[in-house]
């Protein structure tokens, strides 16, 4: 429903776009218009015949180009759209010529989110104090990273040693990661094993799975192979050094628990996350998860002594604006809780915004994320 609401917005910006354009009379602008039309449509065709070929299903670089090339012609005249329609209206050329502004800055900012933003990760720090957090975890630090999508970096592997360059430094106690590792396939990863076994922290890495991980959004010969795509991508996991905690409860000192569940998204996600069974694996004291999905906080773990959640999965849309006192993403319309901390009670819930990017080859004023995370005995 909301992506017929969506199309139908977009048609309906093609078009004012378009009148406007085509109205100033000029050859060029005539051009302009029919390309941008063109393009328009070639980009929606390719998407749906891609979409329908296996093959070409797999194939990220030219996926990622055709969507990135919709987005970034689309996008640019749903900011045209109110403007340009008002313009036509009362027949208020300012009007028209607001339009084209913020048109043409929406455009230069979804090309900087393709070339720069994407790569732009930044170092989130955050210090929470707990009542009861045993004193030996008091100042201890966790490096948390999620959804790496490691099949959208393509060969781009410099361009990620910064990013792990820029968790090392941080000098953590704990690495610990929150789902979608791939975004299909666990064979993605190949070649980027020695890279990822780079990361270092004083204590243990930690990991778990994300809806992206089970293989469910491509197609497989039999139900056989997917079994071992899952087994190996748990093993590329362990390869690197992570070790991953599916429905499982480790006590990292005593008194502080991990626990960390299979995926547990709402409405259509996958809910092989078993909170419960986990729990059950503990006894008194403070309690730290990784889910993946942040809609498990407000479904199931608000009902439990769980102290800390630690998320990903929304990637904050990698669109949508935080600053100054705005933040806002579209991806806030499906997810209330989707980037950052939330508090509910005396339980909190940090949803990292991602380590990398899937669909959109871009990022645009929501970047990629590292969070370091200082946990602090109140006195
Ligand atoms: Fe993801």
């Amino acid at each position: 429903m909301l992506f017929i609401f969506f199309l139908l917005l977009i048609i309906a910006s093609e078009w004012v776009f378009l009148i406007s354009i085509w109205d100033y009379s000029n050859s060029y602008f005539d051009l302009f218009g029919f390309l941008h039309l063109s393009v328009m449509i070639s980009s929606i065709g390719l998407f749906i015949w891609g979409f329908r070929n296996v093959r070409l299903r797999n194939n990220y670089r030219l996926g990622f180009s055709i969507f990135g090339l919709f987005i970034a012609l689309s996008i640019p005249t749903l900011f045209f759209l109110i403007p340009g329609l008002l313009s036509l209206v009362t027949k208020i050329e300012f009007l028209r010529t607001i339009g084209f502004v913020f048109a043409s800055l929406n455009f230069l900012a979804i090309l900087h989110g393709i070339v720069r933003g994407r790569w732009n990760w930044k170092l989130r720090k955050i210090i929470l104090d707990f009542n009861h957090l045993p004193a030996s975890m008091d100042q201890k630090t966790f490096i948390q990273i999620s959804d790496i999508h490691v099949g959208s970096f393509f060969n781009k592997t410099h361009k990620v040693k910064k990013a792990i360059e820029l968790i090392n430094k941080c000098e953590a106690d704990y690495l610990v990661f929150t789902g979608d590792l791939v975004n299909n396939k666990a064979s993605e990863f190949e070649g980027w094993e020695a890279l990822f076994s780079q990361i270092k922290v004083k204590q243990g890495k930690y990991s778990i799975l994300g809806n992206h991980d089970y293989g469910d959004y491509v197609h497989w010969e039999d139900s056989d192979e997917k079994t071992k795509n899952l087994h190996k991508l748990i093993a590329t996991h362990k390869a690197i050094g992570w070790t991953p905690l599916l429905n499982e409860a480790v006590e990292l000192q005593t008194g502080f628990w991990l626990l960390g569940v299979e995926n547990w998204g709402s409405r259509r996600f996958k809910k092989n996350g078993k909170l419960q069974e986990t729990l059950a694996q503990t006894t008194e004291g403070f309690k730290l998860l990784l889910s993946h999905d942040p809609s498990h906080f407000d479904a199931q773990v608000v009902h439990t002594d769980i102290d800390l959640t630690l998320s990903g999965h929304t990637h904050g849309m990698q669109f949508g604006i935080e600053r100054f006192f705005l933040k806002w993403s579209p991806v806030s319309l499906v997810y209330p809780k989707w980037a950052g901390l939330y508090k509910v009670g005396t339980q909190y819930l940090y949803v990292n915004r991602g380590f990398g990017y899937l669909g959109f080859p871009g990022r645009v004023g929501i970047y990629p994320e590292i969070t370091e995370i200082t946990l602090r005995r109140k006195p």
